[in-house]
């Protein structure tokens, strides 16, 4: 099926590079070195086209997209072409003085991840001393220098009892919006998937948590959920649909309908760096095989929800199936429904296993 129109998003992975090791990251397991990673002026090229495509948004992350020296000068090309950019960081090693260099270049949003409301459960995940209280400072000078900040907040076993201290912890910081974004399982996260995967009894405490505090603070604090799929009836669309508005360039200049495109055997990517955005926008095989409806098969080709969800997430139907064309098991009407939800019965039930820690 051809394009529905111009893509409204990307994000861009400027940069596989960190400085923390989070478990459930969502980087492919075989992270991109520095040396894999295209240059400034070649990332400019692929932003105009970018803005020439109709992008109105691009979000700057990675990785540690501060990491790149150049970010300033990506943000005032994207900006001078009147492009939205958004920075999604971890918040480390970030001065005042740099967020400030970012703000005059035009950046517009900053989006900083939490991995605790507390410096021990952050330090435990992200494995940076004194990263809590680094990121409680860029949380400042991003409220300091007028910048609207968003808080995301990954959960997992290891956090979900902190959910109500993750939004105390955003009102603190006079965040605009809080992300509870229950992690979903691909790159890193699938491998730690046992050791991450929360209990029934913490998810629908959480939800209650939540609800209350969005009915408690309307027009106060915006809060997004990302639901966890594996105790879901109906899943997610996930990235809004494949390839409909939004979609993913890696550090080498891959470009993939969503972020973890990667692991689904048998599918071809292109590169910014030698086809034109336009083209792979338009024509790209990968990007038509699952755009739109016509790919599905039952139960989705004839469900009233299909329109709402468009399948679910490829990347999980081919992690748990074995076929991407298959209908999400996050979904009720899935016959592999019950597998998803299993899994995560079993492993919350069990004492969590020791990290495989991302590392380059
Ligand atoms: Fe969505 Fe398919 Fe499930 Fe219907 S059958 S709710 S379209 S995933
Ligand atoms: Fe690939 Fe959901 S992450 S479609």
């Amino acid at each position: 099926m051809p394009a529905p129109g111009p893509p409204i998003g990307i994000l861009a992975e400027l940069t596989h590079r960190c400085p923390l090791q989070c478990p459930y990251c969502s980087n492919p397991v075989d992270l991109l070195k520095a040396n894999r990673e295209l240059s400034t002026q070649t990332w400019t090229e692929i932003f105009h086209q970018a803005a020439d495509l109709g992008v109105l948004q691009v979000h700057m992350s990675g990785g540690e997209p501060t990491l790149r020296q150049d970010l300033e000068e990506l943000v005032a090309a994207l900006s001078a072409r009147s492009v939205y950019t958004n920075l999604i960081t971890a918040g480390v090693n970030l001065s005042k003085d740099r967020i400030k260099v970012l703000k005059e270049a035009g950046l517009d949003h900053v989006q900083l991840s939490i991995q605790g409301a507390t410096a021990e459960v952050t330090e435990l995940i992200g494995k940076h001393k004194k990263g809590f209280a680094q990121k409680m400072q860029t949380a400042e000078h991003v409220r300091a220098l007028g910048l609207p900040l968003t808080v995301n907040a990954p959960i997992h076993r290891h956090n979900i009892h902190q959910v109500a201290d993750f939004i105390d912890l955003a009102l603190q910081l006079d965040a605009d919006r809080l992300e509870i974004a229950n992690v979903q399982y691909y790159g890193w996260a699938y491998l730690n998937r046992s050791s991450l995967l929360p209990a029934l009894e913490d998810v629908e405490r959480q939800v209650e948590i939540v609800e209350d505090a969005r009915a408690r603070l309307k027009g106060v604090l915006n809060i997004d959920f990302v639901t966890p799929d594996y105790y879901a009836d109906y899943p997610k669309p996930c990235m809004g649909g494949w390839a409909q508005d939004a979609f993913v360039i890696v550090p080498d200049g891959t470009v993939l309908p969503c972020h973890a495109a990667q692991t689904i055997k048998g599918l071809n990517f292109e590169n910014a760096a030698e086809t034109p955005l336009a083209e792979i926008w338009d024509a790209s095989p990968t990007f038509e095989k699952y755009r739109g409806f016509e790919w599905m098969s039952e139960p989705c080709k004839s469900c009233p929800r299909r329109e709402l969800d468009r399948g679910g997430c490829r990347c999980q139907a081919f992690a748990v199936t074995g076929d991407a064309a298959q209908t999400d098991p996050a979904c009720i009407l899935s016959p592999h429904h019950d597998k998803l939800r299993n899994v995560a019965v079993e492993a919350s039930a069990e004492s969590p296993g020791a990290f495989s820690y991302r590392r380059l």
